[in-house]
């Protein structure tokens, strides 16, 4: 996601011997997803989805294998990535929280349900807590402006929200 990428030519790519897009993943993208769309091109996103469902974000390594399944450069995969704010380019907590930052929850208070989060996870947004429990994100409007302020946690929207009902949510994680 764009907040996370540094683009640079030096950037070195971390790999491991085992395939993100193993071989079982292939045969199933191949049955289940490529019949859907008119090019390999076309199912860039679903194959990124993939491979962020099942390992939690999207390597590099992803990326390049997902370039070469697909027939794109990993350029091209990499810039589908960073355009949506949903692909994690780096690991990603196990509890993701997102903090609406748009006007109506602006109006009503998001700074304090920020502060109150950052004081209790110990983090700012864009950071994931050392213990790999939680990332901290801002976003914008979440479609739910008539009960704002409003945050998605674990993709869960959470309404009307209070610096206690934020202290509630977050220890029910823990
Ligand atoms: S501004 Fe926060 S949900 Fe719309």
């Amino acid at each position: 996601m764009a907040w996370i990428v540094k683009d640079s030519a030096n950037t070195q790519i971390e790999r491991r011997d085992e395939p993100y897009l193993d071989e079982a993943m292939k045969a199933e993208l191949e049955k289940t997803i490529i019949p859907r769309y008119p090019t390999r091109r076309a199912a860039t996103l679903p194959v990124l989805h993939a491979i962020q469902h099942k390992h939690n974000w999207v390597p590099y390594q992803a990326i390049e294998e997902a370039a070469e399944f697909l027939g794109l450069s990993p350029s091209e995969v990499l810039d589908t990535a960073t355009f949506y704010e949903e692909f994690f380019l780096r690991p990603k907590g196990r509890y993701l929280v997102q903090v609406c930052q748009s006007i109506s929850c602006e109006l009503l208070g998001h700074t304090k349900l920020l502060d109150r989060i950052r004081d209790k996870l110990g983090i700012e947004p864009g950071q994931t807590t050392p213990d790999g429990r939680f990332t901290l994100m801002t976003v914008e409007c979440l479609g739910s402006c008539g009960t704002a302020p409003c945050a998605l946690v674990e993709g869960r929207l959470h309404e009307d929200l209070t610096e206690a009902d934020v202290d509630r949510v977050l220890d029910e994680l823990k």
